[in-house]
């Protein structure tokens, strides 16, 4: 198929950037959206022009590196699914696509679709970890007993790849979704116990202090996150949160 793109192009974080507009052809259907874009680089690099920098690792919807707002959509048409899980099959033949990195004021645009998400590393850093005994006689983690939807719960907030789709994908460019995952997923389960008050005041004031917006329940989040994460972990961060206010 054919296809036009209309890329956001922007040299560095101090250039003003702007869409281009580029034509490629014979595109297959089998290709996955990044494949589509190397065949763009390609072409571009063997007529002596610049390469469009994108972001991507390990191209199998792990990373959550490969964060592209595709036609308005953070990673694209297709639910569940990362922009390097996306097929070129979704389109068709005479399709204008729109490209561009995901906007957030604490997101700041690196190059071209490559955005800065070291916001998210610091919110992280504040307080996603556990203290664990590694003196030599750690304790097996099958040996203590974790009641079976805690656990399925926990899980499924540690499936969040850290993307950033739910702040794009937020009027206010709310970081809530990925924030309330990190505290669920150690909330949930007893090795999470010993900083679980401490954990969700920091991380949510970090979280304050990168810029990210507030919460107003539109559940945009929710519908892009390629992993599912559902808006239920926002209302026991809110929960957490409030206890550990009413502790200290
Ligand atoms: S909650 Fe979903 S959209 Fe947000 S960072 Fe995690 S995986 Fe990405
Ligand atoms: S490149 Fe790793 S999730 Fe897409």
């Amino acid at each position: 198929m054919n296809l036009k793109l209309k890329i956001w192009r922007q040299k560095n974080a101090a250039t003003k950037g702007k869409i281009v507009n580029y034509d490629i052809n014979e595109v297959s259907s089998d290709m996955s959206f990044l494949e589509m874009l190397d065949v763009l680089n390609a072409d571009l690099t063997e007529k002596g022009d610049e390469p469009v920098s994108f972001d991507h690792d390990c191209r199998e919807g792990i990373c959550g590196s490969c964060s592209l707002q595709i036609n308005g959509r953070p990673h694209g048409p297709d639910g569940g699914t990362t922009t390097c899980q996306l097929h070129m099959r979704k389109f068709k033949d005479g399709d204008s696509i729109v490209i561009e990195p995901f906007r957030a004021k604490a997101f700041p645009i690196v190059k071209d679709l490559i955005i800065d998400r070291s916001a998210f590393d610091r919110v992280q850093h504040a307080g996603a970890f556990v203290s664990v005994n590694t003196s030599g006689n750690t304790q097996d983690a099958n040996a203590t007993p974790i009641n079976k939807g805690d656990a399925d719960n926990a899980f499924d907030a540690a499936s969040c790849i850290g993307c950033g789709a739910c702040v794009a994908a937020c009027k206010n460019a709310s970081a809530m979704l990925f924030v309330s995952a990190k505290v669920s997923q150690y909330a949930l389960l007893p090795q999470g116990q010993v900083e679980r008050e401490k954990r969700v005041t920091d991380m949510i004031s970090q979280m304050d202090e990168e810029g990210f917006g507030a919460c107003t329940n539109t559940g945009a989040c929710e519908v892009e996150c390629p992993k599912g994460i559902s808006i239920t972990n926002i209302a026991r961060m809110n929960r957490e949160f409030i206890k550990s206010n009413l502790k200290s």
